[in-house]
This record gives C-alpha cells, structure tokens and sequence, in this order.
C-alpha cells in the first residue's frame, strides 16, 4: 500500500502573468511523491470571494506575500501526517485552522494553493493523471471552450465597458477543432484590428486591447472576424460575453463610462437584450452587478430560454449561493473558480449544487495567472462541461488549452466534446 500521509508542506512566492507575487505550494508524501500548485489572482473580484493575503505596505505596491507564506509554515504543522487521499477531511482542517467566514486570517491564497496541492499529490501517488483520478471511472466530456478575442473591463484600464468579448464553438466536432475554430477567429480579429489602425497589444487576458469607441463595435468587429474566419456566426460559432457589471454598477445604476451614460437597471437589462436580437449571443455572465439580485431575476426570466447567463461575481462558487440562485431565478449557469471558494471541497460543493440545478457548469482561471494547469483537469475530471481560461495568446491562457489537448488525445476515439450539450438551454443547434 502506498503510504501517501503528507510529510512535508513548503511555500514559495513565484510571480504570476501579471508580474505580481503569488503563491506556490509544494506537497510530498511519505511514499516520495511530490506535487505543486500556484493561486492565481482576480481583479474583477466579487465581494463575496475568499481573501487574497497581502502585504500591504509599499513592497510591489502592497501586494507582496510573505504574510500567506507564514500561513503556509502554520498550515504545514497541522497537515503533516494526514493522509493526502483525504481531501475533504484535509481541507475541512483548512477552513477550521483558518476559522474566518472569508479566509482572511490565512489567506485564501495560501489555503487554495495547499489545497490544490494536496489534490496534485493524491493523483500522482495513484500515479493517475488529475482528471483521471477525480473522474474515478465515471464518463468525462472534453469542455467546450470559452475563450477571448477582445479584453476590456478591468483588464483592459477600463478602455471599453464589457470585461469580455468572447467566442464558443459548439457545433464544432471536437474540442481540437473547437480550438482551430478560435485560433482562426483570434488571427482574423487581429488582422482586422491591424487594418482599422486599432491594434494595441493585447490586454491581461491575451484578447486584443479594445481600442473601440462603443461596445457595440467591439461586437461588428467580432462577427467579421468570425465571418473572415470563414465561419457561420449564429450556426457554427457564438459569442459569449462576460460585462462584469459589479464592475461598473452600483445601487441599480450602472454607469457606461465609453458611452457617458447612466442606466438603472430596467434600461441596462433592454440593452443586454437589444444585444442578444442583434448578435448570435450564447452566453451572458454577470450581466448586473452583484448586489442587483432582483435585476439578475429579471434577467434571466426574460432571456433563460436562449441564454446561458452565468453568475460569477454574484455566486462567488458558493455552494449555497447557487443553490439560492436556482431556487430564485437569478442565474442558469455558475462560474466555478477554485479560489474563490478557497479549498477544492468547497469548489467541487458548488459545482455540484450547478449540476443538482440543471445550470451550466463553467470552470474558469482569473486575470491573474500561471503555468499551473489544475483548472484544466478539474474542468475534464468533473466533466463540467465548460472551460474559460482568456484568450488564446500568452502561455499561462495557452498552457491550459494545450493541457485538454494533450487530456483529449491520450482518450483517443473515446473523447467526447460536450458542445451544446453544455449549454443549460435549447438551441436550434441541437
Ligand atoms: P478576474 O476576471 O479573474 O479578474 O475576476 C475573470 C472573470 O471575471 O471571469
Ligand atoms: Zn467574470
């Protein structure tokens, strides 16, 4: 048998795509396994999230780590000689060390990476690939990609107000060619942006910088790519948007900073609807702020039928906030991001109150980033469905697609792409 109790627990601070520190974990076992993870870091954070630890202070403009690696040597005390295979009963050890309702005493940070890299562990002492491990022989979907062809938001200084400007390809065959779909769509949008004298670089996400004047021609701009792409908007390929809106709203006021207006929440919702008749529009996340519960009923009521509308901000993958988001009609979707919850128990609880709802299930990686690959095999071995991890430039976004690809090709013949299947409403597609 082996021995997999946990023998040593170390951290380290590594810098992550923004050039800012963050949090790595190493885990070895009694048998010699060792394993890492990183945590990545949001910027669009809902208030809801588990706490990033930060120095605060001067040192890279406050955001230094040592006080999350100190919670790393506290935490390693506690861990050591459990057995890593427990990662409920580890990481309810975690939650209880830490004995805050936000994380804030460790460090979420601290406590996502230990967790991760605890479930790391595990899977290689059963020398299993992650997703395989948590699989655990039940059927997996390779996830219909979600991926960036233009970053705005809080990613981009705010130069346009929508946070994301995204394509799916659904009625692609397979998840590789859901990805040479994307990757002709991103060189065509960027011919184009070179053409219109718009090319900036590209923004945290790796999608171009918005250099537009309204969001609506980032969206023109988005279905000519497709089109030069050589493919069917609306049949082939949709666009997926994620407005981030707590970003910008407060209150039931939002106030569009490009177009210098002001819109309470009836008129902020007839204008995401004017987008979806005018645009092939598959899926909508956070379309209100976080404290707009009503407008996000609303919502949802109106366009649940032909929309995946997803609640990221407003859910935070808390478990029994999607439970209460299906119980109200706020959302039919959930983004699950392993460092919100804070521990990959609590991650997996919410993805599970999204599957028990009938919602979408979208596995997501934040601004902030790394080569660590986790959320790859997390979106594989729990068959979420879907996966949103950026654009498709910058190697810490590229690292992650590449991963399903490698997961794919190992299942041969046996892959299969979820596609619409993913998607928590009928389309015409089907
Ligand atoms: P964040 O952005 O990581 O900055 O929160 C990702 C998202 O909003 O989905
Ligand atoms: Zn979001």
């Amino acid at each position: 048998m082996t021995d997999t109790r946990i023998t040593r627990l170390q951290g380290r601070r590594v810098w992550d795509s923004r050039g800012r520190p963050t949090v790595e974990a190493d885990v070895a076992l009694a048998c010699g396994v060792t394993a890492r993870a990183i945590a990545p870091a949001g910027a669009s954070t809902g208030s809801g999230e588990a706490l990033e630890l930060r120095d605060g202070g001067t040192r890279f403009g406050g955001l230094d780590v040592t006080k999350a690696l100190s919670s790393i040597r506290e935490i390693a005390s506690s861990l050591e000689g459990l057995d890593a295979r427990d990662q409920a009963g580890i990481d309810t050890r975690l939650v209880a060390l830490d004995g805050t309702a936000n994380r804030s005493r460790l460090g979420g940070n601290a406590i996502v990476a230990t967790s991760m890299a605890v479930l790391q562990a595990a899977a290689a002492s059963a020398g299993e690939p992650l997703w395989r491990y948590l699989a655990d022989g039940r059927p997996v979907r390779m996830p219909l990609p979600e991926v960036q062809i233009f970053g705005g938001g809080a990613h981009a200084a705010r130069r346009v107000d929508v946070q994301d400007f995204m394509v799916m390809c659904p009625a692609a065959g397979s998840f590789s060619e859901a990805l040479e779909w994307t990757a002709e769509i991103y060189l065509a949008a960027g011919a184009l942006m070179k053409k219109a004298g718009k090319l900036q670089g590209v923004a945290d996400e790796g999608g171009y910088w918005p250099a537009f004047d309204s969001n609506e021609q980032a969206l023109d701009m988005l279905m000519r790519a497709i089109a030069d792409a050589g493919l069917r908007a609306g049949e082939q390929v949709g666009i997926s948007l994620d407005i981030a809106a707590s970003e910008f709203g407060r209150d039931g006021r939002y106030v569009l900073a490009l177009d210098g207006r002001s819109l309470d929440t009836g008129e902020m919702i007839a204008m995401l609807g004017g987008w979806l008749d005018a645009y092939p529009i598959l899926s909508i996340e956070d379309p209100l702020a976080e404290d707009d519960q009503d407008g996000f009923r609303r919502f949802t009521a109106a366009h649940g039928g032909r929309c995946q509308i997803i609640g990221d901000d407003l859910l935070v993958t808390n478990a029994a906030r999607v439970a209460s988001s299906a119980a109200e009609g706020y959302t039919n979707a959930v983004l699950i991001k392993p460092n919100q919850a804070g521990t990959i128990t609590e991650t997996h609880a919410a993805l599970a109150a999204g599957r028990q709802a009938g919602f979408g299930t979208i596995v997501s990686a934040r601004s902030g980033e790394t080569e660590d690959v986790t959320i790859a095999h997390l979106s594989v071995g729990w068959d979420a469905g879907q996966l949103k991890v950026g654009s498709f430039s910058r190697s810490e976004r590229m690292a992650k697609w590449n991963e399903v690809l490698r997961i794919e090709e190992s299942l041969g013949r046996d892959a299969v792409f979820s596609g619409w299947s993913a998607l928590p409403f009928k389309h015409r597609g089907r």
